[in-house]
């Protein structure tokens, strides 16, 4: 099974239904707002002059966002309609940033560049069959110190949706639509894998990396499952027989010397 074409494929018709959507919302970013929130903001901290890989990038919303704090900035994605749409904002915005669109596996063999941060999130994980292999990409293009942020979706919420919450080796093959407001005709086939929050902390743990801080949280961003609610001043929240589900989590890790 080609589950690199088929995902570029279901990539490329998502983001031409992305970039004109409320939840992108295109026109604000180009007015100036920042497509990054709190969680990641607190985390990655200062990037000013520091070299940033963006793995995952979609259409270059983060990336532009963090190249506005003065991040020298580069990102990947597999999606050739996103990386055309990168390239077409980031000169809207007068931005520097340099867009590759490759899978990020081949982009890690061929790569040789080195990077003080290496950031991913929200929706990243579940598309790539080897995390072992991800994470040593991760490690091999980060300096000596150099830091690795993720943000990612809970896996435990793929659980209450019907999902394996463990890992198997057998991907998920299924028509999907898109998670924008305007998602309609955006059904189409698209390989995942199911990762569990102790493969991605393994993972990164075998390629070197040091741990220095894993949270979970209860509030998300984003209004993108069913059954969520919005709580004022923290985000949406989902409840299972009353109690908050765990909906993101984030983890910062250093490659030390
Ligand atoms: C949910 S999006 C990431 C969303 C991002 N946080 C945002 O909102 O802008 C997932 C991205 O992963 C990309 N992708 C999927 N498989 C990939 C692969 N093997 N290599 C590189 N990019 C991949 C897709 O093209 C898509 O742009």
């Amino acid at each position: 099974m080609d589950y690199l074409n088929i995902n570029k494929e279901a990539w490329d018709k998502r983001t031409k239904v992305h970039v004109g959507s409320k939840f992108y919302d295109q026109q604000a970013f180009e007015a100036g707002k920042s497509s990054l929130n709190t969680i990641e903001l607190e985390q990655v901290g200062n990037v000013e002059g520091k070299k940033l890989l963006h793995l995952q990038c979609h259409f270059g919303q983060d990336t532009l966002s963090w190249a506005r704090q003065g991040a020298i900035v580069t990102g990947v994605d597999l999606s050739t309609e996103a990386i055309d749409e990168a390239n077409k904002l980031k000169l809207a915005v007068g931005l520097e940033a340099t867009f590759v669109a490759d899978d990020i596996y081949q982009f890690g063999q061929k790569s040789k560049a080195q990077y003080d941060i290496v950031f991913t999130s929200y929706g990243v994980l579940c598309w790539l069959p080897d995390l072992k292999q991800w994470a040593t990409i991760i490690a091999n293009a980060l300096v000596t110190g150099g830091e690795f942020h993720l943000v990612e979706f809970h896996a435990f919420n793929d659980l209450l949706d019907g999902y394996s919450y463990f890992p198997h080796c057998e991907p998920d093959i299924e028509d999907e639509g898109t998670y924008t407001e305007n998602c309609d005709g955006t059904k189409s086939k698209m390989v995942t894998w199911a990762h569990s929050l102790s493969e991605v902390v393994t993972a990164l743990i075998s390629a070197g990396l040091s741990i220095e801080v894993f949270e979970e949280h209860p509030y998300s961003p984003y209004d993108c499952f069913d059954n969520m609610e919005q709580v004022s001043g923290q985000g949406y929240q989902m409840l299972h027989k009353g109690q908050q589900v765990p909906l993101l989590y984030s983890i910062k890790a250093r490659k030390n010397g």
